[in-house]
């Protein structure tokens, strides 16, 4: 990496990059939460490599996603989407945008505990719904009812996605808001510093 690939020295993402090592960032959370599009910021910020594991799933087994839904099933794809994030951590440090199932798995909660910060994503039922609705290349969606859907995978889901080390509130606000969050929340985390809000609320 040449100098002008690096945060400005002193910078909180300077000190972010420098805490993880060979640490990843990775973002987990529902469909719709908008982990690739705060994902593809963050890494921006970092100057980091961002890669979304679906697409890497896609690429590897050259085909879309509902097609290997379709043609090999639901099983098949996890076992595959556990193959690309075990490889993607071994290859850090990146920013990753997970598919909103990889992080029920316990194997790859352990690899990203081992290799990686997480950050939930977290949006309630209406933004989800709201987010989902705008794209039809969800499998798990294409039921006669989404939303009943949407609802039992949260109830299913919040409590494995609360594991992660930090979480996010996702809502309707512009996208640098919630990136500047995530910013400030690792930038806490990993280097000890208070978020400037909460240091401003101590004073
Ligand atoms: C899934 C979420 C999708 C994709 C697949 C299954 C899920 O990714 O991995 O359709 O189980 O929630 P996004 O969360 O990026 O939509």
């Amino acid at each position: 990496m040449s100098d002008a690939a690096l945060p400005i020295p002193g910078s909180p993402e300077a000190d972010i990059l420098s805490a993880l090592g060979a640490r990843s960032i990775v973002l987990v959370g529902m469909m719709g939460v908008g982990k690739s599009t705060i994902g593809r910021r963050m890494a921006a910020r970092l100057k980091l490599p961002f890669v979304d594991a679906d697409t890497e799933i896609e690429a590897a087994a050259g085909m879309t996603i509902p097609e290997i839904f379709e043609r090999h099933g639901e099983p098949h794809f996890r076992d595959g989407e556990a193959r690309v994030i075990a490889r993607l951590l071994d290859g850090g440090p990146i920013v990753l945008a997970t598919g909103g199932g990889a992080f029920m798995r316990e194997e790859t909660r352990a690899r990203i505990a081992a290799k990686a910060v997480s950050i939930w994503l977290k949006a309630d039922h209406d933004v989800i719904m709201r987010r989902v609705r705008r794209r039809a290349d969800r499998p798990l969606l294409q039921t006669a009812d989404p939303e009943g859907t949407v609802t039992r995978l949260l109830t299913e889901r919040e409590p494995v996605y609360r594991h992660a080390d930090l979480t996010i509130a996702s809502r309707d606000v512009p996208h640098d808001k919630i990136v500047e969050e995530c910013i400030e929340t690792l930038h806490a985390h990993l280097c000890g510093v208070p978020p400037a809000d909460l240091a401003s609320a101590v004073r």
